[in-house]
């Protein structure tokens, strides 16, 4: 798609992917489109890409000077595609789409970290291969998909700028607001209690 809500980058290009000139195919490819498929999202509706377009024989990590080299590519299609939110899949496409050279996938995972390079959030998950390897992975793979997706769907309307405050005095108001909240989907609350 031209433009597209979600992008989701990659590490680089596998033998399969270089055969099909497509990213995510094969194994890894089935395993993306299931989660997709689940989290009410169409393959063709997301952009995906990769950090890096190059193959390297050697089967070596890719090297932060790769991730560099292929950087002003990625940001291209970043901008081209405007996303609402950039999937970040393992930590050389999170340290691609951040611009940092080294993160912890495991404890940056999950979170709406914001971009102000892209004016998006970014969402770090793990690598299709990671859950490949260990199963046990899948369902924290599938949370982060979700809340992406979610995200997606529901974006907050109300930006922190603009915020408002209501005194509610009355039940019917308190009705009102909770017939609100109802038709918004998804929002969160905070009480402050004496006891
Ligand atoms: N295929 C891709 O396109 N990207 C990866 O990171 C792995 C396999």
């Amino acid at each position: 798609p031209k433009v597209c809500d979600m992008i989701i980058v990659g590490e680089g290009p596998g033998l399969t992917e270089v055969k099909t000139g497509q990213p995510f195919t094969g194994r890894l490819g089935e395993l993306l489109n299931r989660v997709l498929k689940r989290v009410g999202l169409k393959r063709e509706d997301v952009y995906i890409t990769n950090a890096v377009l190059c193959y390297s024989e050697n089967g070596n990590q890719t090297t932060l000077n790769e991730i560099k080299c292929c950087r002003d590519r990625l940001k291209k299609s970043i901008f081209l595609h405007s996303p609402k939110i950039i999937v970040a899949l393992g930590g050389t496409a999170a340290c691609a789409v951040l611009n940092v050279s080294r993160i912890s996938v495991m404890t940056q995972r999950g979170y709406f970290l914001s971009s102000p390079e892209f004016n998006c959030k970014v969402l770090i998950t793990l690598h299709p291969a990671a859950v490949l390897r260990d199963l046990s992975l899948y369902s924290l793979f599938l949370e982060d998909f979700y809340k992406a997706a979610n995200y997606v769907k529901y974006q907050p309307s109300i930006s922190i700028t603009s915020k408002k405050y209501v005194n509610l005095k009355t039940k019917e108001e308190v009705l009102k607001v909770l017939d609100m909240l109802e038709k918004k989907g998804i929002f969160a609350f905070d009480i402050e209690t004496t006891g």
